[in-house]
């Protein structure tokens, strides 16, 4: 049995932010969420947050998480302070207890679920992880006797200079027999340089507690300010990327690619520099996107191209071209085999197939067919200052340059609008609109 705890409630005076620092995204996800993520494979009988300072906001940004329970430490004396905040919580628990930091979110499951196994086995007092590294400042040393059992833990701050030589530091990450746990935790005392009850210091009251040191010590890395932030930043982005480089896709400069861990690609799709891909999109096999592009929760189906150009909440079809400079701002819908070309911005509209939209449009609120040809210019007024309205365009009809078309509007199959038309009123199948004045010559206008 195991119930987990994750201890948000910290200010992150470090991060110098109004906001809670476990809300800070990275990648896409919050530093609390990505937590809460690393322990997806343990299969707890409760999820507890601890949450303070702007708890409610915390609250708020889990609201989507099922099955947790908020507990409130009102002040914030120490992490060992958060874990006593439990007790009461867990007054009848006899499992134990997975204890995380919430500013540790590079953690791999698998890791969380190693931890566990290690601690079982060993039916351990407490487990942790640590990790050398060759720049420890900041964190816990963590000390040891020969068997990586662990004697002592010491802040950084409350280090003597050769306790500070000792690299192997503390991960954050903690299990506990909790029965155990509970028995010490009223020991505590906030004897050291920043007057906290850490959580740290059970480990002198318990035993065994057992040091595990994990392989790739970037998983433990915590956020206390926002260079380390940028740092976790660099680190997962390159977790994600070798893994789609190994997977068979191909990233052209990929130090200036950035890629959303939630994003999706399939082998064979090319990524050219400074194209950036976020949130929920999945890219298919074939598509070559950027150079310079952004891509945010779309779905381009295979053989896609887009250059300099931004994607958004859009569904592409295959073998359609995007850009250079197109602006797919929402809710666009485009067909097999499209032209989107230079200049040109969509809005909550669907294109049929084999559809060109290739220079300097707008398209707001429109259902265009198949084989339409949008001339150079051609905007959809489908705003009268108050509401939004449709056009609709039928099948092969053909807008010649700068056309407007005043929503709502309905052109038929076949229909062809003149150049510089604006048109008002719907046009039946194979007609020609022109809405314009006729031209008129004065000769010898200037006089000689
Ligand atoms: C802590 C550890 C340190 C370890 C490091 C790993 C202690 C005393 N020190 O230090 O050994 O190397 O993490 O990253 O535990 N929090 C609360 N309530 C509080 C204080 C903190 O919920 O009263 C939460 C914070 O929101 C944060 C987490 O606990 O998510 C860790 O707190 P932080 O102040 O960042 O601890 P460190 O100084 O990094
Ligand atoms: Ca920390």
């Amino acid at each position: 049995m195991v119930a987990i705890a994750i201890l948000a409630a910290g200010r992150g005076t470090r991060m110098k932010s109004s906001l809670p620092k476990v809300l800070h995204s990275l990648g896409g996800r919050s530093l609390l969420q990505r937590t809460l993520d690393s322990c997806q494979l343990v299969n707890p009988l409760l999820r507890l947050i601890i949450v303070g300072y702007q708890g409610d906001q915390v609250q708020k940004a889990l609201e989507n998480s099922p099955d947790l329970q908020f507990v409130e430490q009102k002040e914030q004396l120490g992490t060992g302070h958060a874990v006593m905040q439990l007790l009461p919580y867990l007054q009848d628990f006899t499992g134990d207890l997975l204890v995380l930091n919430g500013d540790v979110p590079l953690l791999r499951p698998e890791t969380i679920e190693n931890l566990l196994h290690i601690h079982k086995s060993n039916q351990n007092g407490a487990t942790l992880l640590s990790a050398y590294l060759n720049d420890p400042t900041g964190y816990g040393r963590v000390f040891c006797n020969g068997n990586n059992l662990v004697t002592q833990i010491i802040e950084h701050r409350d280090c003597n200079t050769a306790q500070k030589q000792n690299h192997r530091i503390n991960g954050g990450i903690y299990c506990f027999n909790w029965p155990k746990l509970a028995q010490v935790l009223p020991q505590l005392t906030p004897n050291n340089k920043q007057n906290e009850y850490y959580l740290t210091d059970v480990v002198t009251l318990l035993s065994p507690v057992m040091a595990v040191d994990v392989e790739d010590y970037s998983e433990i890395s915590g956020i206390n300010d926002r260079i380390q932030l940028a740092s976790a930043h660099q680190i997962l982005q390159t977790r994600v990327k070798e893994d789609w480089m190994k997977a068979g896709v191909t990233l052209i400069n990929p130090e200036s690619i950035t890629i959303d861990d939630t994003v999706k690609l399939e082998p064979d799709v090319i990524i050219e520099p400074q194209t950036h891909l976020r949130g929920q999109t999945v890219i298919k096999s074939g598509c070559h996107i950027g150079p310079g592009s952004f891509i945010e929760n779309s779905h381009l189906e295979a053989d896609v191209t887009v250059r300099y150009s931004v994607v958004s909440d859009s569904h592409v079809l295959s073998g359609t071209n995007i850009g250079p400079y197109s602006h797919l701002r929402g809710q666009v819908q485009v067909g097999t085999n499209c032209r989107i070309g230079n200049f040109v911005e969509l809005k909550k509209t669907t294109l049929g197939n084999k559809t060109n939209v290739a220079h300097l449009s707008y398209l707001g609120n429109a259902t265009v067919g198949n084989q339409v040809n949008i001339g150079a210019g051609t905007i959809t007024a489908n705003y009268d200052g108050v509401s939004k309205h449709q056009s609709q365009i039928g099948d092969r009809t053909k807008t010649g340059a700068n056309s407007v078309l005043v929503a709502p509007i309905t052109l038929g199959n076949d229909v062809t609008v003149a150049a510089g038309s604006v048109a008002t009123h719907d046009v039946p199948d194979g007609a020609l609109v022109i809405a314009r004045q006729r031209q008129r010559i004065i000769p010898d206008w200037i006089q000689s």
